[in-house]
């Protein structure tokens, strides 16, 4: 048998501690992992501690996800090289704005068949373009990057609800690996060989709802919320086709595609926040700081950076529901024309 792989997670928001609850307790319980598993945090003070030192004595992250126990063998660490040095397996799961900054300091620190899981919903923009979070980490660090999205709020995969997720992987034995790394029974994991589409589902489906929050927030109801999501899965289904060849539609059918549009659209908090926008006329920055405690939202800034992608490619009128949301966001496109969006959009994609 290999020797045991060593696991650090790279992140530890509200969805890096619940995923760190089971990851911590299958390293702890299978051979093939460490024991102990490094977590990165970045470094914050909270009523006069270190959260670092708080997670290592208290065992809880009373900022990111309170009232959870953190298995013991969850070690955090506020320097990220030292957190993934000696690490076989980066669990990627970070707000995607924070991944440049991170890899650079990543690079050249790391062994080189290193394989990654990452977990981040979002897209990467650069002076390049536009590009999957996974390209990023791959191109900057040279390992492989797996993804792992899903119908996931934070706060009920902690709660031991169940759930179901899926991990796009780029060859079947990781995927099988990384599967026993973060599978509970209460946590189903399907593995797909199409990490892109997977991704991709992951990153736009916070845009959609976006738009979901706008209808809610405007008191329509849920058939227009349904229509939202259904026009809004249409468009990801074209943008999948249009920029990334050889993806399968049926990966839209996993818990990474329609599940995760469903619960996003209810329950999270890129919708909470859109609601919001529209009912108290702040900005998306106000409404970040007043109700997130430090999180972040990935709906906004991903439309602008898929905007900017369909102004490139000169393709904005084949996606008018996310160039909508974009526009109201950042350009000031009143929200009650959103619904004018709804009812022009073309009946065939
Ligand atoms: N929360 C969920 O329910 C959920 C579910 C599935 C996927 N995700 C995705 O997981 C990713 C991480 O989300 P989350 O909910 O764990 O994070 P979060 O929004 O709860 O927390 C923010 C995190 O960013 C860190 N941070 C703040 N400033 C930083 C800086 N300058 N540099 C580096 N890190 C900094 C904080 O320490 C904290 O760990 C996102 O891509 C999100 O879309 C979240």
């Amino acid at each position: 048998m290999s020797a045991p792989k060593k696991i650090a997670i790279i992140g530890s928001g509200n969805w890096g501690s619940a995923i760190g609850k089971i990851i911590g307790k299958n390293a702890a319980n299978l051979d093939q992992f460490e024991t102990q598993v490094n977590m990165w945090v970045f470094e914050e003070m909270v009523d006069g501690r270190k959260l670092t030192e708080i997670i290592n004595t208290d065992h809880e992250n009373v900022k990111y996800l309170p009232g959870h126990k953190l298995p013991e063998n969850i070690v955090a660490i506020p320097d990220v090289v030292e957190a993934c040095m000696s690490a076989d397996i980066h669990v990627w799961v970070l707000p995607h704005q924070f991944v440049r900054g991170v890899c650079q300091k990543l690079k050249g620190n790391i062994k080189p068949d290193a394989v990654a899981l990452s977990l981040i919903k979002g897209l990467d923009e650069s002076q390049a373009g536009v590009d999957l979070i996974s390209n990023v980490i791959n191109q900057e660090l040279g390992v492989e990057v797996n993804v792992l999205m899903g119908a996931n709020l934070a706060k009920e995969v902690a709660n031991g609800h169940f759930c179901e997720t899926t991990i796009g992987c780029r060859n079947e034995a990781c995927g099988q690996m990384l599967k026993e790394m973060v599978q509970a029974d209460y946590f189903r994991v399907v593995v797909v060989e199409d990490a892109t589409t997977v991704e991709i589902c992951g990153a736009l489906k916070n845009i959609v709802a976006t738009g979901a929050g706008f209808v809610d927030g405007l008191g329509m109801g849920d058939n227009t919320k349904a229509a939202v999501i259904r026009l809004g899965l249409m468009e990801m289904v074209k943008f999948t086709e249009t920029f990334y060849q050889g993806s399968q539609t049926s990966t839209f059918l996993e818990s990474c595609g329609i599940a995760d549009l469903v619960t996003t659209c209810y329950g999270g908090r890129n919708r909470r926040v859109a609601e919001a926008f529209v009912t108290s006329g702040k900005t998306i920055d106000e409404l970040e700081q007043e109700m997130l405690n430090g999180q972040k939202i990935q709906g906004p800034p991903t439309a602008k950076e898929v905007y900017h992608l369909l102004k490139d490619k000169k393709c904005e009128d084949q996606f008018p529901l996310f160039v909508a949301i974009y526009k109201i966001c950042y350009e000031g496109m009143p929200v009650k024309d959103f619904i004018g969006c709804l009812k022009n959009h073309p009946e065939h994609m």
